[in-house]
């Protein structure tokens, strides 16, 4: 294949991963999406293993068949909820790419362009400072992801390290890496200085992330997936390779735009994600009980559901565990053919990753168009006869609002404590993921349902 060819190849490319985007933005279009990124990626492929500067073609595929064979199993064996921890995973390699990039490319620089000696010495500083942003990068999102990889997963303590002066730390993680890579540039390239930069990296990531609680972790892994983009456009640059760069563009950008959301979503400030570790300073609130909960039979909120005019479904990850998204939506047909006005409310964050509500519910075959966003519902819950909590929990708490010593302070919510009556599905008065108490169960119009959420669902089926 011709270099022309290749970049033509690659402009190509590109565009469907602008397509891919776009389609993956609405629910509707995300299938569609899907396949334009997969359309890209061959493409890509197939332009870089045929392209006039690749070699070692037979190592080329072994690796591919390799790598391939080992996504596909895992990508069919991963839970949704395990989503985010796959995610954080195939971030850590993209890290470790860059790094790996960024060492072989300081050892064998690419040939110069320029003939001049000025020229050539540019084009040197240039490739210089390339590396070391390459692999500082890298490095930062290498361990970081780990450490997100390993708190999703709970073998790491959820809980944020509290090293004393952690922000004074970071600061000096990176003025100690700015001038390291002035020496680098200035000593034209020095082994000693990428090495131990290299290092203070890999500690920096590690205690960015560390220090971040919980609850925090899905703009984490959002904020880790924009830095892996940020390693690939770093390693496009040394690698001279265009593609990688619009690619590595894309992902930084996006993943950025999503942390925003997420971030106003949470009511967390984007600038102290990006510092890591924030939200500390709120005083944790116990997780005791507030009063007494009242519960209630599967029969009795079949009926109190036939005498509903409007039914408002909010689900939440306990929805996700029971997989109780095809009852739920055997329900809904029943109450709509009665008449009953059923809608859903999603918050940004239920579940464990973003649109993860919208995936269950779209795989069970809910209509879309009953299933509103949270801003789009919250002013609806007052003139509402019945809410069903769906195993969520931190999403609907009231004192994310009321109490401003709570974690989740300030995190918008669901406000479905506004409604006629409120029946919260789940197994039994244990905390959601922010490990807080929720006043919502103690209220006047709350009901407990007891149980599995699959179960309890199938019940209430039955009876209606
Ligand atoms: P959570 O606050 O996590 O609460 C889920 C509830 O489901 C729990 O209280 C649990 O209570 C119940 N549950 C679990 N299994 C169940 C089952 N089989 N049947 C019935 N109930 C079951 O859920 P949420 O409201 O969706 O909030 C999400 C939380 O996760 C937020 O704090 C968010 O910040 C965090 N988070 C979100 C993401 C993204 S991007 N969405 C990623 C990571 C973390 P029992 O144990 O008593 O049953």
């Amino acid at each position: 294949m011709s270099a022309g060819l290749v970049q033509a190849a690659y402009i190509v490319a590109a565009l469907f991963f602008i397509l891919s985007l776009a389609g993956l933005s609405k629910q509707e279009s995300a299938k569609s999406g899907n396949y334009y990124g997969i359309a890209g990626m061959t493409i890509a492929l197939i332009a870089t293993i045929f392209s006039p500067s690749a070699q070692g073609f037979g190592w080329i595929i072994l690796a591919m068949i390799i790598g391939g064979s080992i996504g596909i199993y895992y990508a069919k064996k991963v839970e949704m909820t395990e989503m985010p921890e796959l995610v954080a995973v195939l971030h850590s390699f993209v890290g470790m790419a860059a790094v790996l990039v960024g060492y072989n490319s300081f050892l064998e620089p690419p040939a110069p362009v320029s003939t001049d000696l000025a020229g050539m010495h540019a084009e040197h500083v240039i490739h210089l400072v390339e590396v070391f942003l390459g692999v500082f990068i890298g490095a930062v999102t290498f361990t970081g992801s780990i450490v997100a990889f390993g708190k999703l997963r709970g073998v790491i303590s959820s809980s944020p390290l509290n090293l004393p002066h952690k922000h004074k730390l970071n600061l000096l993680a990176i003025v100690v890496s700015l001038l390291l890579m002035y020496h680098f540039v200035s000593a034209e390239g020095s082994m000693f200085a990428l090495i131990v930069m290299t290092l203070i990296a890999f500690a920096f990531g590690y205690h960015l992330v560390a220090s971040i609680g919980g609850a925090d972790m899905p703009v984490v892994v959002s904020m880790l997936n924009s830095y892996s983009g940020w390693a690939a456009a770093a390693a496009g640059f040394m690698l001279a390779n265009d593609l990688l760069i619009v690619t590595g563009a894309l992902v930084g950008s996006s993943g950025a735009i999503l942390s925003y959301i997420m971030c106003k979503a949470m009511n967390r400030s984007f600038v102290s994600v990006i510092a890591g570790g924030f939200g500390q300073e709120i005083s944790i609130s116990g997780d005791e009980e507030q009063g007494e909960h009242r519960e209630i039979s599967a029969e009795d909120v079949a009926d109190m559901l036939k005498n509903s005019k409007s039914v408002i479904i909010t689900p939440g990850y306990g929805m996700a565990v029971a997989q109780a998204q095809y009852p739920v939506y055997e329900i809904t047909e029943k109450l709509r053919s009665q008449g009953i006005d059923v809608r859903f409310g999603i918050h940004p964050v239920a579940g464990r990753l973003p649109g993860h509500m919208n995936v269950l519910l779209a795989e069970a075959k809910v209509p879309y168009d009953i299933v509103l966003e949270m801003d789009e519902i919250n002013d609806d819950f007052s003139s509402t006869d019945t809410v069903l909590v769906i195993g969520a929990n931190d999403t609907v708490n009231p004192a994310a609002l009321e109490d401003p010593n709570s974690p989740i302070a300030g995190m918008p919510v669901l406000e479905v404590w506004n409604a006629q009556n409120v029946i919260v599905f789940k197994r039994s008065m244990n905390t959601g993921y922010a490990g807080v108490q929720n006043p919502l169960f103690f209220k006047e119009n709350t009901h407990m349902l007891f149980g599995d959420a699959k179960d309890s669902v199938d019940a209430i089926s039955k009876s209606l």
